[in-house]
Order: C-alpha cells, then structure tokens, then sequence
C-alpha cells in the first residue's frame, strides 16, 4: 500500500497512467475509488452516476476489441503524420499502447450518467435521448482518479467508447436511462507518476473582465 501523497501533490502528479501491470486490484480498492467519486458534488445533489466494474476477460476484450478498432479508425489519419518524438506523439503513442493492451487491464470501471436535458434546452428543441449529465458525474470521475493515485493505482479517462456505445448497452445491459460517460481503465501502474504538463493558470487568467491584467 503506498502512503497517500496529499491532495496537492495527487492533483500536481496525476498523469494518465495508461501503462498498467496486469496483477489482480483487491475489489475493495475498487470500491473505495467509487466511493470517492460518490463524495463529488452534483446538480441539486441528484447523484446522477452509476458503475459497472467489469473484470471477466471475455467482456474486457470484447470492450478493448472495439475500443482498439475505433482509436485507430477515428485517428489513423492524425497518427500517420504524427512526430513521434513530439508531446503529442508521446500522448498518442501511449493513448494506442492502452487500446491495444485494455483487455489486460485488471479492471474497467464504466462511470455511467443519468440522462437529462440540461435546463437551458427548451422543451420544443429536445428531440431524441437527453445527453447524461456530463457535468454532474466529471466531479465523479475526477474524484475517482484523484482517489486511484492517492492509494498508487494507475488509472486514466477515456471517451473513445462514444464511438460504439449502444453494444455496450446491449452487452452489459445499461439502460438507455443512462449513457456511459467515461470509462476509467485500473491497475498497478506500469510507468511512474510524474509531474503532470500543463500551461501556467496565468496564460489562462483574466482579471475585472478578459483580457484585464493582474491588479
Ligand atoms: C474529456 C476527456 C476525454 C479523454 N479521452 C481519452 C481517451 O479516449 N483516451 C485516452 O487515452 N485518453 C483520454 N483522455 C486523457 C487525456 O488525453 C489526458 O488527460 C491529456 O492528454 C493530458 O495528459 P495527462 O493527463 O497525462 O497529463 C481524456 C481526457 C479527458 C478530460
């Protein structure tokens, strides 16, 4: 078990972990992450997430199968002309190492929304399924990823599965009362944790109105 590194530290080095080690997660480490995710704030406090862990091989390489096949058809042509040495093709080569390794992931984690019209639609635009409840079930998923590095899982957030969500209803059997927002692979990290890269929160700042500068 590895010491929890305090939530400035977690936050500064949460990098996705796509490189897991296939050794088994205890379920209750599990459980304790969606526990955590279950503490985030939500729209009226409606709580509008839903789990399915799904640790049978079968049905992991059914979903890494699909998941594989839809990277690589909806970026093929971005991954052709990729610098592969750059930033981004570090990001894109670890993103295609997880597709083609996810059914060895000990664990997947399919972090599923309640639909419901944002409020702002009016009643005369909602045409078809309601889109879950993105913002309410993020504060989940963070929590949930926030959680997995402070107990040393290695975990990252994908939506690639947009791409061919209705066969996971069918498959797993979710309702169409809820859709899936993300899906979180789990596991002992393969790589090491690490500072994450981002631009300095004062390139992104305004102050008074945008483009003011710092009083
Ligand atoms: C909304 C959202 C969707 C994402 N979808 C995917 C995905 O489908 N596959 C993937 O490998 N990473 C996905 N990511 C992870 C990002 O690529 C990653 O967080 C970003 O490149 C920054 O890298 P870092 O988290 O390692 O610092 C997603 C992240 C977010 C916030």
């Amino acid at each position: 078990m590895h010491d929890d590194p305090g939530l400035f530290a977690t936050m500064y080095s949460m990098r996705a972990m796509r490189r897991l080690r296939p050794d088994a997660v205890p379920l209750a480490l599990v459980e304790r992450i969606i526990e955590a995710g279950t503490q985030a704030p939500s729209g009226a406090n409606t709580q509008p997430w839903a789990f399915v862990v799904v640790t049978e091989p079968a049905a992991k390489r059914f979903f890494g199968e699909r998941y594989e096949y839809w990277l690589k058809e909806r970026f093929g042509a971005a991954f052709a002309s990729m610098d592969w040495s750059s930033p981004a093709g570090r990001t894109a080569r670890a993103a295609i190492d997880l597709a083609e390794h996810m059914h060895e992931a000990p664990v997947l984690v399919m972090v599923c929304g309640q639909r419901d019209w944002p409020f702002a639609v009016p009643a005369e635009a909602r045409v078809g399924l309601a889109p879950p409840s993105y913002g309410s079930v993020y504060p989940c998923v963070q929590n949930m990823l926030l959680a997995a590095r402070a107990l040393g899982l290695g975990a990252s957030l994908t939506t690639m599965h947009q791409m061919f969500e209705a066969e996971l209803h069918d498959h797993f059997g979710i309702p169409h009362t809820h859709g899936v927002v993300a899906v979180i692979p789990l596991g002992w990290p393969a790589g090491r944790f690490g500072p994450v890269r981002r631009e300095p929160a004062v390139s992104k700042t305004h102050y008074e109105r945008w483009g003011g500068s710092r009083p």
